[in-house]
This record gives structure tokens, sequence and C-alpha cells, in this order.
């Protein structure tokens, strides 16, 4: 082995360490931040291995590239608000899945099509890196079309309930099927044959259909999990990239990814009581789901300030609830001044957060953090139901889909099975929201209608300032 090569296998080690370590420390709220920092080191370090290691490509084209992309990422990452956090991770697994399908397929022209015209022995004919080949350009163009379909549910640019084509299982079943079919002929007797080219570009095409009606079915509240899904696909992509183009790197790196993407998934289905099996195949309470939302209200009940600010005064036991809609009104400073009030004021106060409010993992603790809401007053839902029934007031701010009763008395809703944070159960439930608009599942919420809730009508930030200031003349 040269100096140089022990050198770059050392960079990979270190970098592949701290990836260990960042993604660790990202698993706590505390050292979430830190752990983000390392792991940006650590991919500095894989890339400049990377560079120092392959040296295929003219360093100016490189460095161009990094100078653009850098640009676009940064420019994207400032001006991105935090609620559309969610939209901007599916693009990036989106990218992250079309660059190892991309790669992959260079890879075949320039060491396989290259030499089969010029009459010269390929390269790659052997069937395990063939079908290393194969997976990543699959996988790769799966997730790159997936990916843009939950980011255009995401951003509300596609209908986010499920879209039911007829007879989806069927089409899915034939494009997997076709896909394996290809995969075989590819591996064991075409990659070197000008019917190598032809597969790959059959199953390019094929992938990115699969991808497409993979993820059209899967409505609302089931996004988080496809878009965590998603996520480990493009690792599982990069990985056997990584294979393809003999780069350790990139496959330390992409089974990492493909790793933790698939515990989050796992950790996203059990949020939401769902099977795997049942959100992949999709379309789980579709056809209730379009009309759900639409149903009327009857018998809502609107309080003002004055009376809520006078039943928190006279509560021992409060429990916020934060959805959505305190990070769209910004409200986490405000709601911290009104959480701070009751406490000197001998109430007690504790925040109940649902694993899947607002949009993306722990946008909850990240909001609050933010407003430097100790962590000891976070309950987890499991703590928060188990305590709900001796609560004097809940106040529900922002939040919708997290406590909707429906999941769990209404078996053809949308929501159906998924664990709430079952406010309803306390004596009193102040919900803050602008309208009787629905939230991400679009569906008509029960609490509402309930004889121990009131509505307080109004941007969840401008409501809170308002308790504030009349609890202060109280
Ligand atoms: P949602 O059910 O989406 O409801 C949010 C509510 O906030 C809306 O009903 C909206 O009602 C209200 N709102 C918006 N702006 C407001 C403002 N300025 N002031 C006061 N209220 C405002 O939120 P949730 O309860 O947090 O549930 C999250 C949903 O998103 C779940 O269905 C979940 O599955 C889905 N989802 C979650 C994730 C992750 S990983 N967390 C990712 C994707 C999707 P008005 O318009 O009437 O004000």
């Amino acid at each position: 082995m040269s100096a140089a090569s022990t050198v770059v296998a050392i960079v990979y080690l270190l970098s592949a360490c701290l990836f260990i370590v960042g993604l660790k420390q990202m698993s706590r709220i505390r050292t979430a931040r830190r752990g983000n920092l390392v792991s940006a080191v650590a991919m500095a370090l894989a890339v400049a291995g990377t560079l120092a290691e392959m040296g295929l490509v003219d360093y100016r084209w490189i460095l161009g590239g990094v100078v653009v992309g850098s640009a676009i990422g940064a420019v994207g990452a400032l001006r991105v608000p935090m609620t559309a956090m969610p939209e901007m991770v599916a693009l990036l697994n989106g990218a992250g899945g079309a660059a190892s399908a991309l790669v992959g397929a260079a890879f075949f022209y320039t060491h396989v099509v290259e030499a089969v015209r010029e009459g010269t022995v390929a390269e790659i004919v052997g069937g395990a890196s063939a079908l290393t080949l194969f997976l990543s350009v699959w996988i790769g163009a799966i997730t790159a079309s997936g990916s843009l379909v939950a980011f255009a549910k995401l951003s509300g640019r596609m209908k986010g309930a499920p879209i039911l084509l007829p007879g989806r299982h069927v089409l899915n079943v034939m494009l997997l099927l076709g896909a394996i079919a290809m995969g075989i002929v590819f591996a064991w007797f075409a990659p070197g044959t000008s019917l190598g080219a032809t597969l790959l570009w059959a199953l390019f095409a094929t992938s990115l259909v699969l991808g497409v009606t993979l993820v059209i079915p899967i409505g609302g509240a089931d996004m988080p999990v496809v878009v965590s899904l998603l996520n480990s696909y493009s690792g599982v992509a990069a990985s056997m990239t990584g294979f393809v183009i003999g780069n350790n790197m990139l496959i330390i790196a992409g089974a990492m990814v493909g790793a933790a993407g698939l515990i989050l998934t796992q950790i996203m289905c059990k949020a939401m009581n769902r099977s795997l099996a049942s959100v992949v195949l999709g379309g789980f309470g579709g056809e209730v789901s379009a009309e759900a939302g639409k149903s009327e209200y009857q018998n809502v009940r609107a309080a003002g300030v004055e009376e809520a600010a006078m039943v928190l005064e006279a509560a021992r036991n409060v429990v916020i609830v934060p959805g959505y809609g305190l990070a769209v009104a910004q409200a986490q400073h405000a709601v911290k001044e009104l959480a701070d009030l009751l406490g000197r004021r001998g109430i007690n106060v504790a925040y109940a957060i649902h694993p899947v409010a607002g949009r993306m993992p722990g946008h909850m603790n990240v909001l609050l953090a933010e407003a430097d809401v100790p962590y000891e007053q976070l309950w987890e839902m499991e703590r928060t139901n188990s305590e709900i029934r001796s609560t004097d007031v809940v106040l529900v701010l922002g939040a919708n889909d997290v406590v909707n009763p429906a999941a769990q008395n209404t078996p053809n809703s949308p929501i159906y099975g998924m664990p709430i944070i079952e406010a309803h159960q306390a004596r009193h439930v102040f919900v803050v929201k602008r309208s009787l608009a629905s939230g991400y599942a679009g569906i008509k919420n029960e609490l509402f209608e309930l004889p121990n809730t009131n509505m307080i009508f109004g941007d969840a930030k401008r409501v809170l300032q308002d308790l504030v200031a009349e609890l202060k003349q109280l």
C-alpha cells in the first residue's frame, strides 16, 4: 500500500468514526446540534479523501461543481422556512437517489459500453458487480421519482389525499417482477453487450414509474413514514454505487444512511401505529379521506381570551399540546412566556409532545428548544395520556390531527389506529387555531364539537400574547 493510499484509508476511517459519533449525538436533543456539526466535518473528510483517491475527473470540473452546488444548497437551506423542512428533506433524498442512479449509469457507459464499442473486454462482466450496478440504478431511480412525488404532496403542489389508481397493486407487482427479470438477464448474461445498455435504460424508465406509483397512493398523515423510508432507500442506493465505483467511504456512509432511515421509519410506523406493509402498499383508508374533511361542524363553542385566562388561572395542572400551527405562528417564545407566568402562580405546566406533531420528526422539540423550554417540561405522549384525566386544562396550540379522537372512534377514518394525545379526556380543553379548517390529514376533528372543548379562533401567537396580557391583569 502506498503512503498516499494509507493516508486516504486513515481519512476514511476517521470520517466513518465521526459519522457514527455524529449520528449518536443527533439522537438526543441536547447534543443534536453538535452531532450535525460532527457529521458535516465527517462528510468534508469523506469528500476530501475521495477526491484524493479517485482523481478521475479534472479538478477544475470538480471545483465548478462544488461552487455551483454549494451556492444552490446554501441559498436553498437559508431561505427554507422551518415549516418547509420536510419538503427540503424529500428533495435532498431525491437528489441522492438520482445521483446514485446517474453515477451507476455513467460508470456503465464509460466502462462497459465504450469497451464493447472499442472491441476490448469489458471490465464489468462479473455477475456480482453487474448486480450492484443494476441495484444502484434501480433503487436510485425509484428514490428520485418517489421523493419528487413526496415533495409535491408535502408542499401542496399535489393532492395530499391518497391517489388510488385502479389495479395499482397489479401494476406495482408487474413493475417489480419486470425489474427483477431485467436484473437477472443483465447481471448474468448481458452486462457487456448492447442488450445490457437497452436493459439499463428500460430499468431506469420503469423504476421512475414505480417510484411514482408507490408514493401517490400514500395519503396525508402517513407521509412521515414515506419520507424516512425514501431516506433509507437513498442510503442503500448510495451504498450500491459505492460498490460499483469501488469507493469504501460511499459504501459505509450509504449503509449508515440506509440503516438510520430504516430505524426512523420503524419509529414513525410505531408513532402512527401502522405496519410498514400497510403504508408501502398505500391507500390506507383512502376511500373515505377525501370526503371526511368536508363534514360540517355542529355545536362548536367559541370562547374569548378573558374566559380562557380565568379558567387557566383557576387550574392546578395545565397541559399544552403544540402542533404545526404553533410553528407557523412562530409562537414558541409567546407560549414559554405564558407557561412561565402560570408556573410563577404555582400551576403545574407540561408540554405534551406527539411524535408526528408538526411536519418533521422532533419538530416540536426543536421549536420549543429555541425558546429554552426546560426539557423536563416536555412530556411524551404515553406519560401525558396516563395523567390526562386529572388534568384541569389542555391548551391545544395549532395542533389538530394529533388530538383527533377519530383516530380511536371512527374505524373508516384515514387516521384510525394512530395513537393520539387524548386531550378530550381532560376536564377542559381550549383549542387555539384560526378557523375550523382541517389539519394535514384533511379530516374533521371530533374534538372541536365536544362539550368540554372551547375554540379560541385566531393566530396562535396573537392569542397567546393576549392571554398573557389578560392574566397579568387578574
Ligand atoms: P395539523 O393536523 O397539520 O394541524 C395544524 C393546524 O394548525 C391546522 O389545522 C391549522 O388550522 C392550524 N394553524 C395553522 N397556522 C396557524 C396559526 N398561525 N395559528 C394557529 N393555528 C394555526 O398539525 P398537527 O396536529 O401538528 O399534526 C401533524 C400532521 O402532519 C399529522 O397528520 C402528521 O402525520 C403530519 N405530518 C407529520 C410529519 C412529521 S414527521 N411530524 C411529516 C409530514 C406530515 P387553521 O388553518 O384553522 O389555523
